[in-house]
């Protein structure tokens, strides 16, 4: 099971949505859950320290001399039985890598093997998706459009022209646009709406949301993992 998050504008929630859903199913499954960073929040927000090594940017990089099977063993170790494959550090590849183009070829094995994973994966691809995130969102079994309730997300979600399977609406208490709004400009259900949750933005400025998600962002995703 692939899952991809993504937003049409920076600071949308999308890593934390990602990294929430990742730790639910991580808990779920026996065989514990992945989580891939292609956009360079991650380890930040689960407490890791940040990779210096090669990650998915390297990998992605590296061209076909680099085997498949090499992309596991990029992996490391998160909180519980999460796994984390992070982008990697800037000196071999890491952000340009997976952020900027990449070769397509490349990019289209990646989303296969993440598609063929027996684990649940989850896959933060950032904002505006290009290259590899464009790739791995295009075969994803589900693809959540992650977005703020305000009228010029909405206008760049129309103009971008991305299709999602369903919408994470975050911090939509108070705003004028409300669920059934957002689904009949985009034509795509509302499957999460979660609160804005002073709890969840100290856990993330701790490093801490991928050991704690709160009990409210865990039941608002209920009908996403
Ligand atoms: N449900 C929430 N409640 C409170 N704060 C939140 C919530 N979701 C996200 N935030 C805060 O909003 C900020 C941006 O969140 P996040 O990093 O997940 O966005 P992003 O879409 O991944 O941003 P970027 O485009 O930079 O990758 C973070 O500081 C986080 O603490
Ligand atoms: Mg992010």
């Amino acid at each position: 099971m692939l899952l991809a998050c993504w937003s049409v504008k920076g600071g949308s929630g999308t890593t934390v949505v990602s990294v929430a859903i990742a730790s639910a199913f991580a808990d779920a499954s026996p065989t514990g859950a992945l989580v891939v960073d292609l956009a360079g929040d991650v380890p930040a927000v689960v407490g890791l320290s940040e990779p210096q090594g090669p990650g998915v940017g390297g990998w992605l990089a590296a061209g076909s001399g680099v085997p498949a099977d090499a992309l596991t063993r990029l992996e490391v170790a998160g909180p519980g039985r999460l796994r984390v494959l992070a982008t990697g550090g800037a000196e071999s590849g890491g952000h340009e890598g997976a952020g900027a183009e990449v070769a397509v070829g490349r990019a289209t094995v990646l989303a296969a093997l993440l598609a063929a994973d027996p684990r649940p994966v989850v896959v933060d691809c950032g904002a505006t998706p290009g290259g590899a995130a464009a790739a791995v969102v295009a075969a994803a079994t589900t693809s959540l459009l992650v977005l703020r309730p305000c009228y010029l997300s909405l206008r760049r979600a129309q103009q971008l022209g991305v299709r999602a399977s369903g919408i994470v609406l975050v911090g939509a208490g108070g705003r004028v646009l409300q669920p059934v709004d957002v689904e009949a400009a985009l034509d795509v259900p509302v499957v999460a709406s979660l609160d804005h949750d002073p709890q969840v933005a100290r856990l993330v400025d701790a490093g801490l949301l991928g050991h704690r998600v709160p009990r409210a962002l865990r039941r608002s995703l209920r009908h996403v993992a």
